[in-house]
């Protein structure tokens, strides 16, 4: 039987950076994203014993690069004992670079392949299991605003706050395509054992969760977009300060920051984030989307711009 999932990739306003257990790629801090609607995956599996091997294919061809991560997680889903699965892709935005396909694909994956089988699983074992996938698949399981805790040995995922209920948009501006130099989980291992500024990053991440939850539950766009910012430019802060440097920013990530800075001196809604990669994510309240949309694309060096609202989390579909 072939059974699909969907997922919308998140972005995170409340940065995790840093794993206490890489075995189970648990996260070192809790963290806070807003699940997209717009930009999504779309994953179908189906398990066969006559297929003798997995096969990935993504969008629409065969993917040996990322076929052992896959494998691993489908291993962690059903045991090693499994059958060999097809896995089919598709993904409508850039993959791995920086806009988080790796949360959408893997919380679809373990929704698809839990339903291959059960369904049977709740919403925090579906998170782990995609948690050890990557880190921040774990909240793609959820819609809205979503806090990741780290609770005691393992995590949990959950809601803050719907998408309906406050609806903000989301402006990327793409300034480059290609693969990230260092993918975050290295990048990660570098900042915990080189970055000075690693330790003060985890002491203080606790006071930026409750900033940004006491936003999200006033619907205090000012008091969010500070904390948002603040949290972002600590975690590059950790990566630039780490040996050998963490650096993900061109010079278009500097100029849309600029763009963003402007329009905020306007009295425009908007903040910005940047993840492990060098596009720019601007978040604003629905009104400012036309103005911040056109800043951003007529900012040098601006590729691309994809817009998206918010919205649920993880799901399995219809087979098309
Ligand atoms: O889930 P990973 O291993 O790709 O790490 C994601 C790290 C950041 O995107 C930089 C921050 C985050 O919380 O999503």
């Amino acid at each position: 039987m072939r059974v699909t999932a969907k997922a919308q990739p998140n972005i995170a306003l409340i940065k995790y950076w840093g794993k206490r257990d890489t075995r189970r790629n648990l996260p070192a801090v809790g963290s806070i994203s807003i699940t997209l609607a717009d930009l999504s995956t779309t994953m179908s599996v189906e398990f066969d014993a006559s297929l003798g091997d997995d096969i990935l294919i993504v969008n629409d061809r065969d993917n040996i690069d990322m076929l052992p991560r896959i494998k691993r997680c489908l291993d962690n889903v059903l045991g090693e004992g499994r059958q060999s699965a097809r896995v089919d892709s598709h993904c409508n935005f850039p993959i791995a670079a920086g806009l988080a396909s790796s949360a959408s694909a893997f919380a679809a994956l373990v929704v698809a392949a839990d339903g291959a089988v059960g369904p049977g699983r709740d919403t925090a074992e579906l998170a782990s299991l995609a948690g050890m996938a990557s880190g921040s698949a774990a909240r793609s399981l959820c819609g809205g605003y979503v806090e990741l805790q780290n609770c005691g040995a393992d995590i949990s995922v959950q809601s803050l706050r719907s998408a309906d209920e406050w609806p903000l948009k989301v402006v990327v501006a793409i300034t480059a395509t290609a693969p990230k130099p260092v993918g975050s989980t290295d990048a990660m291992e570098i900042s915990r054992k080189t970055s000075p500024f690693f330790g003060r990053w985890i002491d203080q991440q606790a006071e930026d969760l409750a900033d940004a939850r006491a936003a999200i539950g006033a619907r205090d766009f000012a008091k969010l977009a500070s904390v948002a910012e603040h949290n972002c430019l600590k975690m590059h802060s950790v990566m630039w300060g780490s040996r050998p440097p963490v650096i993900y920013w061109n010079s278009a990530t500097l100029a849309c920051m600029q763009t963003v800075r402007e329009l905020q001196s306007q009295g425009v809604a908007v903040f910005f984030t940047i993840d492990a990669g060098p596009q720019v994510k601007a978040v604003c309240e629905p009104a400012a989307e036309p103005r911040v949309r056109e800043a951003l694309a007529a900012t040098a060096g601006v590729e691309d711009i994809l817009v998206s609202g918010l919205g649920a989390g993880a799901g399995l579909i219809a087979d098309e």
